[in-house]
């Protein structure tokens, strides 16, 4: 058995709504180790948070697991019950959500919101649990002042500190942050980025850091991974990733992030991602590539290793 924090295989999560099966993961397979960070990006809509929910064990409706395995520290979390679920949740692997610092809840104070679950899971009085959770505040930047405010009370950043903080809460030893720093202004986004840095370096848990902004994960995330309609198309070592991208549609991505300096034209890849109901047949990127062949059309491409721990699912590296 593998001893990887966590093993991801052929992970599958399907919506069946009324007008078809959307099939948002499909056949994912990936592992990440203790502390190591994982950048997940790719064009909105691709999967990255199903992926993400599918990791915490809490698919929303009418999305279910489909197929495949999410081995977190040697327990299959697709075969928990929910209350067994609760239990690894939190304690075991957290997630701060896309948009989630509007999720605060507006009548209770941070200190309140930030306790609960330190009395909860940790049987701690609210006294010692109040200390806990300063601590924390002061970790993601934050005054113990703080504790005493209710979430209007908070700019956009602080919210999504104390978000941060709530996902740290509980030492898990995986931490998921879904577009942590989307709905920031860029100065903020910037210092947030500076905190996750921080966090690696001194929390030491598992990453999974999910965002359409390539140039975002570059400086934090150790590995990353290129998501493309349900599938992960490409995965390595973030400085393999981005100096030597394998997969077309990295490719493209990479030439599409504007930079301040260099004469290199911004282009961005021609059409949009399929419908999850019917995506093409063959490689899925194949009607937006630029090397597309005939094989590409009718035949998934299979995933091959192009250097050490850097994959690619794409038929211009496969040997026939
Ligand atoms: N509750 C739902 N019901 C039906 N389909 C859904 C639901 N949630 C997501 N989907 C579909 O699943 C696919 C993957 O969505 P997901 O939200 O995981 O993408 P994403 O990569 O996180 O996008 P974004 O960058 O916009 O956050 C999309 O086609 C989306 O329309
Ligand atoms: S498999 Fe074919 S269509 Fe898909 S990315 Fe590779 S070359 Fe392009
Ligand atoms: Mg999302």
């Amino acid at each position: 058995m593998s001893s990887a924090l966590l093993n991801v295989n052929d992970l599958r999560i399907y919506y069946y709504t009324l007008t078809g099966v959307v099939r948002g993961v499909d056949g994912v397979s990936f592992q990440l180790q203790d502390g190591e960070v994982l950048g997940i990006a790719g064009e909105s809509g691709c999967g990255k948070s199903t992926l993400g929910y599918g990791l915490l064990g809490l698919i929303p409706p009418p999305g279910r697991i489909a197929g495949g395995s999410v081995v977190l520290d040697g327990i299959d979390i697709t075969k928990l019950k929910p209350a067994e679920l609760r239990k690894v949740r939190w304690a075991k692997v957290s997630m701060v959500f896309q948009g989630a610092m509007n999720a605060l809840n507006p009548v209770y104070t941070v200190g309140h919101q930030l306790a609960e679950p330190l009395v909860i899971h940790k049987g701690m009085s609210v006294k010692e649990a109040l200390e806990v959770a300063g601590e924390m505040l002061k970790r993601v930047g934050l005054g113990p002042e703080v504790l005493g405010r209710y979430p209007h009370e908070l700019s956009g950043g602080m919210k999504q500190r104390v978000m941060i903080a709530m996902a740290l809460l509980l030492k898990p030893r995986l931490v998921i942050a879904d577009e942590p720093t989307t709905a920031l202004d860029v100065v903020i986004q910037a210092q947030i980025m500076n905190l996750f840095k921080e966090i690696k370096q001194r929390e030491r848990n598992a990453m999974i850091f999910i965002t359409h902004d390539l140039s975002l994960i570059a400086e934090v995330a150790d590995k990353t991974a290129i998501m493309y309609a349900g599938k992960m198309v490409e995965l390595g070592p973030s400085d393999n990733v981005f100096n030597n991208p394998a997969h077309p549609y990295t490719q493209g991505l990479l030439r599409s992030i504007p930079r301040l300096r260099g004469k290199e034209k911004i282009t961005w890849i021609p059409g949009v991602p399929p419908d999850l109901r019917a995506p093409p047949p063959g490689c899925r990127f194949h009607p937006r590539c630029p090397y597309a062949m005939d094989v590409c059309r009718s035949e998934e491409p299979p995933t091959v290793e192009v250097e050490k721990g850097h994959t690619v699912s794409c038929w211009l590296y496969a040997k026939r």
